[in-house]
């Protein structure tokens, strides 16, 4: 298994390009289901959760071209299966995405329940419920979710809690219902509006997407579009955070500010100073040490649960004392434990961390646990003194595009150590970028 070694040398500087957001290009990629007709899609991250959707896509019939530079071209004539096996949905828990699709389009899905998660217990009841309020028989038999309709008919759905996946699941599948489904108490994340505006340009008929009610209008069949993802506000969020870390100054490309104003505002509180356009945005610390900052994770528009893990980091080397409370999964905190191994003072209490800001982390060996959780260690390490190895970093790779290149152009340094090496010290590793 790959490790990253970094050492931490100072204030990242530079600029670099932002990639498309993995969480709107996995639920665009799972909509193609529902029509014959080709959809270009354009930005999409090279990401190992990309390649597990799109391998899911073809097993269930999908022919997937590569058209350019981050641009897919998807065609769903027929469906040679229905059913998204357990190998797949065990490694990516948003494979649960097609089960709407492939319901709404050709009457049936199987799809195997993705099971427990390194992040609390992640049901899928939500998606269910909503599906069966549609009409949907479903049963759940030898781990698969099994289900099946003779026509899916619009409904009125009021979430017990806001899901995301669950929000586009159900928004799918009710662009080929029959009559009206307003959807209550929706997600209002960006990647929803993106997928909405992949679908009205595929011929659906959704409204108020990204509003806590949304209503949409089921039509006979969707047709072949051209979309493009938008930019990834959760990577922008934790190039700023690596960027106030070190007290550095960072410029991001291709990005949209507009979707980060919580964080913006946080990092503000910081210490940082911010400028943005309409697509960059830009971070100066001016070497300054950080001010520890106290958040509170909750559904967009709030403080995005996946960037608590780098505020945890951040606040670990910051000046004062902050709280850092998660409100949407439990057992969110396992980077807290290995942070602690680098000096961090960190108590948990609960679904908070109380984190007293030290003057300097120190590098160690460490290990990711979750995608984000690996984020929070890279920004620690480069804020550290010394070496961090972190291991695990598959968890990295399902998220962030090129990490080690983008961090590698800001001046870090950072390299992957190949996984069959069994030591460091005894096979130097490549350096990266
Ligand atoms: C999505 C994101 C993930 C992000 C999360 C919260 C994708 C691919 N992933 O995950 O990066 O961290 O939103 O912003 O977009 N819940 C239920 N029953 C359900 C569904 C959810 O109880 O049927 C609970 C979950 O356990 C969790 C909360 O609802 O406590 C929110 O989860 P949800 O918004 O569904 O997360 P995901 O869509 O899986």
């Amino acid at each position: 298994m790959d490790k990253l070694s970094i050492r931490g040398n100072g204030p990242l500087n530079g600029e670099v390009r932002i990639s498309g957001a993995k969480n709107a290009a996995l639920p665009v990629l799972a909509a193609t289901l529902l029509t014959a007709g080709a959809v270009r899609i354009g930005n999409i991250p090279r990401l190992r959760d990309i390649t597990t959707m799109v391998e899911l896509l073809q097993t269930l019939g999908t022919q997937v071209e590569v058209a350019g530079r981050g641009e897919l071209v998807t065609g769903t004539r027929h469906s040679h299966s229905v059913r998204a096996p357990y190998q797949l949905v065990k490694t990516m828990r948003a494979s649960i995405l097609v089960l709407g699709p492939l319901l709404a389009r050709f009457g049936a899905a199987e799809v195997s329940l993705p099971g427990g998660c390194a992040i609390g217990s992640r049901p899928v009841n939500l998606h269910i419920q909503g599906l069966k309020a549609m009409g949907a028989a479903i049963t759940i038999e030898d781990g698969y979710i099994k289900a099946h309709t003779t026509g899916l008919r619009g409904a009125r759905i009021v979430f017990d809690l806001v899901s995301v996946t669950g929000t586009e699941n159900l928004m799918m599948a009710a662009t080929l219902a029959s009559g009206t489904t307003v959807l209550e108490n929706a997600a209002r994340e960006p990647e929803i509006v993106d997928l909405a505006n992949c679908l009205n340009a595929m011929g659906a008929r959704i409204r108020n997407a990204g509003q806590a009610t949304i209503v949409i209008e089921g039509v006979h069949e969707l047709h072949g579009a051209q979309h493009r993802i938008i930019p990834d506000r959760i990577e922008t969020g934790t190039f700023l955070v690596a960027a106030a870390a070190t007290g550095g100054r960072v410029r991001l490309l291709d990005t949209a500010p507009a979707l980060l104003d919580v964080v913006v505002d946080k990092l503000r509180e910081a210490g940082a100073t911010i400028r943005s356009g309409a697509d960059w945005i830009e971070i100066d610390m001016q070497g300054r040490r950080a001010r520890a900052v106290s958040v509170v994770t909750a559904p967009y528009p709030a403080f995005p649960t996946d960037m608590q893990a780098q505020f945890v980091a951040l606040n670990a080397g910051a000046e004062g004392f902050a709280t850092v409370k998660e409100t949407i999964f439990e057992n969110r905190f396992m980077h807290a434990q290995e942070l602690q191994r680098m000096g961090a003072d960190i108590e948990l209490q609960g679904n908070t961390a109380i984190v007293r800001g030290i003057a300097k982390l120190r590098g160690a060996p460490v290990m990711a646990t979750d995608l984000r959780a690996s984020a929070g260690l890279v920004i620690a390490a480069l804020a550290a003194d010394g070496e961090t190895l972190i291991d695990r970093i598959y968890h990295l790779d399902r998220g962030y595009e090129s990490i080690e290149t983008k961090l590698a152009r800001l001046g870090a340094d950072i390299r992957r150590v190949p996984g069959r090496t069994p030591s460091a010290q005894v096979h130097p590793a490549r350096k990266i970028g």
